[in-house]
Formats: C-alpha cells, sequence, structure tokens
C-alpha cells in the first residue's frame, strides 16, 4: 500500500474523545438530571440497536480518527483524500447482488439488508498492516445472517466481495493505483463466522462515505484490507476469489490475511502497531487479540506460508 508513515500525523488530526459526545451520551446525560429532552426520537442518520458482547473493552478512537484517516483508494491514496472527496459518493439506491453457488441468488435492497437482523454495536479492533490500529464503533448485522438467506449450496467454499467502482464518482478509480473494482475474498466458515459483520454505521449513526458507505464488510481479526467497502455484489464462489491486493502484490498480501505478528509484510514488521492517538508502540497480538474465537478455523494449517 502506499502510505503516509504515521510518525506524520499531525495531533491537530487527532480529537481527545472526549470531546466526541454523541447525541444518546447527551440525552442519557440530560435524563439523569431530569431534564426535558426536546430531541426528535430519532434523528436523522441515527441508528437503532444494541450492543453487543462481542465488543471489546478497549478505549475507542475519536469520530474524527476513524473518520478522517482512511483507506479507500476509489478516492485517493492519501489518508485524508477519502474524508475530502466520497462526500459525493450516492449511497441510495443501492442494492448488493448476491450470486454463484446458492439457491436463491437475490439483489438485496438496502431497505432489505437493514432488516436482515436486529443491528447492533460491535466494539472492534482494526489492525491496518501498514502498521496502525484504531477501536471503532461499528453497527451492524452479521455476514452469516445475510447469506443464511441466499440458501449457499455444498459447492459454496468461498465468498467473494465486489466493492463498487464507478468513475464518475470516484475519482481515484480513474487511476489504475489497483485493478479495479476493488474485490476481497474469505473462506466461508470465516464469512459465517460470528465476529464477521456487514457494517452500516459508526458511532450509532449510518456509515460516512469515506468508511465505506453504505455498506461494507469488518473481519476483525484480518488485517483492515480484507474489510472491502461499499459492496455492490457478493459472489459464492467453489474456488479462491483472486483478491485485488493479492492481484497487486502476491508475495505482500496474501489470501488469509489474519494479523499475525510472526508474519512480517516484506516492507512493515507486523511485530508492533501504533493505535491512532497513542505515542508508544504496542505489541501486535496474535489474530487482533480475537484468538480465542477463531484460532481453531487455522488448526493444522501452516500460517506462515498460508499469509
Ligand atoms: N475497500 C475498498 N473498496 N477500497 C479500499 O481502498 N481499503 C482497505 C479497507 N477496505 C479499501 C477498502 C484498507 S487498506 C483498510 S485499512 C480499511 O478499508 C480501512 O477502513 P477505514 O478507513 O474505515 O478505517
Amino acid at each position: 500500500m502506499l502510505i503516509r508513515p504515521t510518525d506524520q500525523i499531525l495531533s491537530s488530526e487527532i480529537t481527545p474523545e472526549a470531546l466526541w459526545l454523541n447525541r444518546r451520551q447527551l440525552m442519557t446525560g440530560a435524563a439523569a438530571l431530569g431534564l426535558a429532552v426536546a430531541l426528535p426520537a430519532q434523528a436523522a442518520g441515527e441508528l437503532v440497536y444494541r450492543k453487543s458482547p462481542l465488543s471489546v473493552k478497549d478505549d475507542k478512537n475519536s469520530f474524527e480518527q476513524i473518520t478522517q484517516y482512511n483507506n479507500f483508494y476509489e478516492f485517493g491514496t492519501d489518508k485524508d483524500d477519502p474524508a475530502q472527496t466520497a462526500g459525493k459518493l450516492k449511497t441510495r439506491p443501492w442494492n448488493i447482488v448476491i450470486e454463484g453457488e446458492c439457491d436463491k441468488p437475490h439483489t438485496f435492497s438496502m431497505d432489505e439488508l437493514l432488516k436482515i437482523a436486529p443491528l447492533e454495536e460491535r466494539i472492534y479492533r482494526l489492525r491496518c498492516v501498514e502498521g496502525w490500529s484504531m477501536v471503532i464503533p461499528w453497527v451492524g448485522f452479521p455476514l452469516s445472517e445475510l447469506l443464511k438467506r441466499v440458501n449457499p449450496t455444498s459447492k459454496a467454499k468461498y465468498v467473494e466481495f465486489i466493492s463498487l467502482a464507478d468513475k464518475e464518482q470516484m475519482p481515484g478509480v480513474q487511476r489504475a493505483v489497483l485493478d479495479w473494482p476493488y474485490t476481497e475474498g474469505l473462506r466461508i466458515d470465516e464469512a459465517m463466522h460470528p465476529l464477521t459483520i456487514m457494517a452500516v454505521g459508526l458511532y450509532g449513526k449510518v456509515l460516512p462515505n469515506q468508511n465505506g458507505a453504505p455498506i461494507r464488510v469488518v473481519v476483525p481479526w484480518k488485517y483492515g484490507f480484507k474489510s472491502a467497502k461499499s459492496i455492490v455484489k457478493i459472489r459464492l464462489t467453489e474456488k479462491q476469489p483472486q483478491t485485488s491486493w493479492n492481484k497487486a502484490g502476491p508475495n505482500e498480501y496474501g489470501f488469509y490475511s489474519n494479523v499475525n505478528p510472526e508474519v512480517d509484510h516484506p516492507r512493515w514488521s507486523q511485530a508492533t502497531e501504533r493505535r491512532i492517538g497513542e505515542f508508544f508502540k504496542r505489541k501486535t497480538l496474535m489474530f487482533n487479540g480475537y484468538g480465542d474465537q477463531v484460532a481453531g478455523m487455522y488448526k493444522g494449517m501452516d500460517l506462515k506460508k498460508l499469509f
């Protein structure tokens, strides 16, 4: 990936979390003081969701950090490009086509997608292969619930995700930095794992465009690039699908891309990471700290060869 080293993040790009007071906290605080809250029950952009026991307890990054420091090459390769240029992306109407090895292929509208399962807040760590990490309060639903709707056949061994690639709306797609559209893939058991979600929001609000609006996948034990944004198609396949990053650098980006401090990227050590907003580096945890939940899926696999 083309990167700006994290050492160069300006302190002005980082807002302390305390300054991010969301509407829910505001209302809870007001209610505790016995104040009448004049805000409507659900303001535009607010999502109704429940909390999930699968969230991590780490301190969250601020809304500003999460939405101003992004990788979304369809909108440019600098970290602040997506926040500046993704505003134009039209996120309605939006559909996801699900096809391939399934009995009931279907095109899901955004309205249908939002009713697949109750929305949950999932606070997850995101570890980027470039050596930085964040903690993000996503709002979404399990990908497994969506895939169950199309009845995958016994031949469905993999799941391919395809992002929107629209030159008109996405200035980065005019440049051949990657082989567009952005594609990623998971093994079917990884896709059906309860930690894997389709995110439609963060910090309780609909997903900002720069974070992959209106809907993206989030796979918290893998490097961030596995979590494809602005998805328009999901294909169930018998063969392992190709991925954009693997095509761009086969010796740098493997299919599995599990967070693994023991397997360095040719250009970056993966042993440590810098949490955005922190000064000192932390040790990177195997499977990004989700080992108890996911290690079983990789039993007997050589994770150095299958990186
Ligand atoms: N999805 C698409 N379509 N295009 C991209 O460039 N970048 C990936 C991933 N998903 C990317 C993408 C990378 S490298 C990372 S680290 C995460 O998105 C970043 O997600 P965030 O910006 O919401 O933190």
